[in-house]
C-alpha cells in the first residue's frame, strides 16, 4: 500500500508563507520534495497492523506482532476497537507506554485485566522510558467536547421471567452542543455503586470524609472513590503494593498468586473489596493505595437513536451486567448505574465518540445487512430510523436474536412496524433457547446464504454489531462460508473477498 505527502489543501486558514512551511514541513517528515503549488508526492510505505481486528484473541494478535517493535508488540495487546475509551487509540495508548509519558497499562477497558498483564509481560522484556510522576488524567483527545448531558429514563426491554436485563436509555442534549451521527458511540462519565465505597472505606478502616488529594484535585475519601478511581478493577499496582505490605509470607504467596492470576489463587478478578477481606492484616497506607488505584474509565455504548428522528436526545441500549464471583454479587459500575442509580433530570458528564468506520453508505440505494443479537441492535435502530427519515431506497435487511422470543424479543413493537412500512425489507430473527438445539444469526446467514450472496453482488454494505470475543467471530466464519459457498470460492479466496469488503468498507463492525 502506498500514500502520498500531504499538501495543506488551499482552502486551509493558513496565509501562503503559512502553508509553505507546512508543506516543507510535511515534505521533509514523509521524505517529500517540495514543487511549485505543492509537494511532490512520493510513494511511501505504510505499515500494516494485522493485528488490529478486535475479532482476534489476544494470543492470536501478539503472534501477528511477534517479530516487530516494541510499541506494535504492545499495541497489539489493546482490544483493537480504537475506541477511544482510554483517551488514546490503540496505537497510540501503545507508543505514549513506551515512550514513558503514560505510565496506567489498565486503560484498556474492553482489553480487561488480560490486556494488562500481556502489556506488563512485554514491558519486562523490553522496558518503557521513565514515567512521569502524575497520574495522566483520562486524556481528552483534542476537540472532544465533554458536556453535561441530562438523564431522562433507562427503560426496561426485556418481559417479565427474562435471565436478561436490558434498557432503553435515553439523554437530554438539549444546550449541551454535543450532536451525532448514526454509528457514533456515547461515551459517559460514570458514578461507582455507594455500597461498594463505602463498604471498601469500611474495611479500610478509613473516614469517608477524610479530605485526599488526587493529581492536585482535593476531595473527600467517598467523592474520590466514587467517581475518580476504579476500585472495582484493581490493576496490578495494588496487588503489588499489598504483597510488599503483607507480612506474613502466606499471604505474600497467596498474592503473588493472584497477581499471577494462577488457577489455585485464592481469589479470581477480585476487586478492591474483596482484596483487602481476604488480606485483612495487609494495609498499606491510604495514599499509597489511592495511588495504586487506576483512573475511572469513561464507558460507551453505541448510539441506538437517529438525530433525524429524535432531534435534541440520544438513546441507548444497555445491557446491566450483574454476576457472581469471589462469593460476592458484582455488578458492572456503568451499567448498574445507568439502570438504578441515576435519577431523571441528573446531568451525567458525556462525550460523542464518533465512529471509525461505522457509517451507513452515502447513496441511500445501496443495500444494507445488519446483523446485530443482543445489545448489538442498538446502532441498526438508529440506521433503520434514518434510512427511514432520509426516505432511502436502498434494501435494509436484519439478523436479530437473543434468548427467547418472549422476553428478550427487544424493540419488537419497533421492528415491526419498520417491517410494515417496507423500511425493513427482510427480517431473520435467531432465538437461542427457544429449542433444543441453539440457533444463532450466523445460523440464519447460513440458511439464507443464496439471498444473502444475492445482496452482496448487488452491493450491500455488512454490518455486525455486538459482541466481539464469540458473535463476531462466528459472523465472520458464516459470511466466508457463504461466499465460498453461492459466489464459487475456495476458502482462501472467500476469505481474500471477505477482507476486500472490509477495505472497500462495506464490511464494517462495532464490536466490544
Ligand atoms: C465501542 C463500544 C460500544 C459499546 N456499545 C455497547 C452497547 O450498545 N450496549 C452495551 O450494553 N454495552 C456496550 N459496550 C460495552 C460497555 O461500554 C460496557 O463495557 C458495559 O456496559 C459494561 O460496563 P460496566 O461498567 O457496567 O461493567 P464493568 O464494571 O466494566 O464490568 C464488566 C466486566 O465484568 C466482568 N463480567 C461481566 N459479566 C460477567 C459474567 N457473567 N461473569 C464474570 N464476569 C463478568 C468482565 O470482566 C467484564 O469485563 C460498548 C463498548 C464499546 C467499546
Ligand atoms: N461473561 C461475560 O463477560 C459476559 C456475559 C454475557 C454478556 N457479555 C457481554 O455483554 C455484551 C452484551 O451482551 P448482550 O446482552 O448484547 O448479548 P449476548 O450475551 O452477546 O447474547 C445475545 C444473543 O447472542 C447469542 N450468542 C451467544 N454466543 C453466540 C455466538 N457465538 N454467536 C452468535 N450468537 C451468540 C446468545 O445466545 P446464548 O446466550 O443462548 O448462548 C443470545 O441469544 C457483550 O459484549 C457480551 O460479550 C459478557
Amino acid at each position: 500500500m502506498t500514500h502520498y505527502v500531504p499538501v495543506v489543501p488551499e482552502e486551509a486558514p493558513f496565509n501562503a508563507t503559512q502553508r509553505a512551511w507546512l508543506n516543507g514541513f510535511f515534505a521533509g517528515l514523509m521524505g517529500g520534495e517540495v514543487v511549485e503549488g505543492g509537494v511532490a508526492p512520493v510513494a511511501v510505505p505504510v505499515e500494516a497492523f494485522p493485528w488490529h481486528d478486535p475479532a482476534l484473541t489476544l494470543d492470536e494478535r501478539l503472534a501477528l506482532a511477534v517479530d516487530r517493535p516494541a510499541p506494535r508488540r504492545l499495541m497489539a495487546a489493546m482490544a483493537q476497537l480504537d475506541c477511544g475509551q482510554c483517551g488514546y487509540l490503540c496505537q497510540s495508548y501503545a507508543e505514549a507506554i513506551v515512550a514513558g509519558t503514560e505510565k496506567s497499562l489498565g486503560k484498556c477497558v474492553p482489553g480487561g485485566k488480560e490486556t494488562s498483564k500481556a502489556l506488563r509481560s512485554l514491558l519486562a522484556e523490553a522496558p518503557a522510558a521513565p514515567a512521569p510522576a502524575i497520574k495522566a488524567e483520562a486524556a481528552q483527545p483534542p476537540g472532544r467536547l465533554v458536556a453535561e448531558a441530562t438523564f431522562r429514563a433507562a427503560v426496561p426491554l426485556n418481559g417479565e421471567g427474562s435471565a436478561k436485563d436490558t434498557r432503553h436509555v435515553v439523554f437530554d442534549l438539549a444546550g449541551t452542543g454535543l450532536d451525532y451521527q448514526v454509528g457514533d458511540a456515547f461515551g459517559l462519565f460514570v458514578e461507582v455503586d455507594p455500597a461498594l465505597v463505602d463498604a471498601t472505606i469500611a474495611e479500610l478502616g478509613a473516614d469517608p470524609e477524610r479530605i485526599v488529594e488526587l493529581d492536585g484535585q482535593r476531595a473527600t475519601l467517598r467523592e474520590t472513590l466514587t467517581r475518580r478511581l476504579d476500585i472495582a478493577r484493581p490493576g496490578d499496582n495494588v496487588v503489588e503494593l499489598l504483597m510488599k505490605h503483607a507480612g506474613d509470607a502466606a499471604a505474600r504467596a497467596a498474592l503473588g498468586k493472584i497477581l499471577g492470576g494462577a488457577t489455585d489463587a485464592p481469589l479470581a478478578d477480585p476487586d478492591l473489596l474483596d482484596l483487602l477481606r481476604a488480606f485483612p492484616s495487609v494495609r498499606p497506607d491510604l495514599d499509597a493505595l489511592l495511588g495504586a488505584l487506576e483512573l475511572l474509565q469513561p464507558r460507551l455504548y453505541s448510539i441506538a437513536s437517529s438525530p433525524k428522528a429524535h432531534p435534541g436526545e440520544v438513546h441507548l441500549t444497555v445491557g446491566v451486567v450483574r454476576y457472581s464471583r469471589n462469593s460476592r454479587d458484582r455488578q458492572g459500575v456503568a451499567s448498574t448505574f445507568l439502570s438504578g442509580r441515576i435519577v431523571p433530570g441528573a446531568k451525567l458528564k458525556a462525550f460523542v465518540q464518533p465512529a471509525h468506520g461505522f457509517r451507513l453508505p452515502a447513496d441511500g440505494n445501496r443495500p444494507v445487512v445488519m446483523i446485530g443479537p443482543g445489545t448489538g441492535i442498538a446502532p441498526f435502530r438508529a440506521f433503520l430510523e434514518e434510512r427511514r427519515a432520509t426516505n432511502a431506497k436502498g434494501r435494509n435487511w436484519l439478523f436479530f436474536g437473543d434468548q427467547r422470543a418472549a422476553t428478550d424479543f427487544i424493540y419488537r413493537d419497533e421492528i415491526e412496524a419498520f417491517r410494515a412500512d417496507g423500511t425493513l425489507s427482510r427480517l431473520d430473527l435467531a432465538f437461542s433457547r427457544d429449542q433444543a438445539e441453539k440457533i444463532y444469526v450466523q445460523d440464519r446467514m447460513r440458511a439464507a446464504g443464496a439471498e444473502l450472496w444475492a445482496w452482496i453482488a448487488d452491493g450491500a454494505h455488512i454490518y455486525v454489531c455486538g459482541d466481539a470475543s464469540r458473535m463476531a467471530r462466528d459472523v465472520d466464519a458464516a459470511l466466508q462460508a457463504v461466499v465460498a459457498e453461492h459466489g464459487g470460492h475456495d476458502a482462501a479466496a472467500a476469505k481474500a473477498f471477505v477482507q476486500r469488503l472490509a477495505a472497500d468498507k462495506r464490511y464494517q463492525r462495532d464490536i466490544y
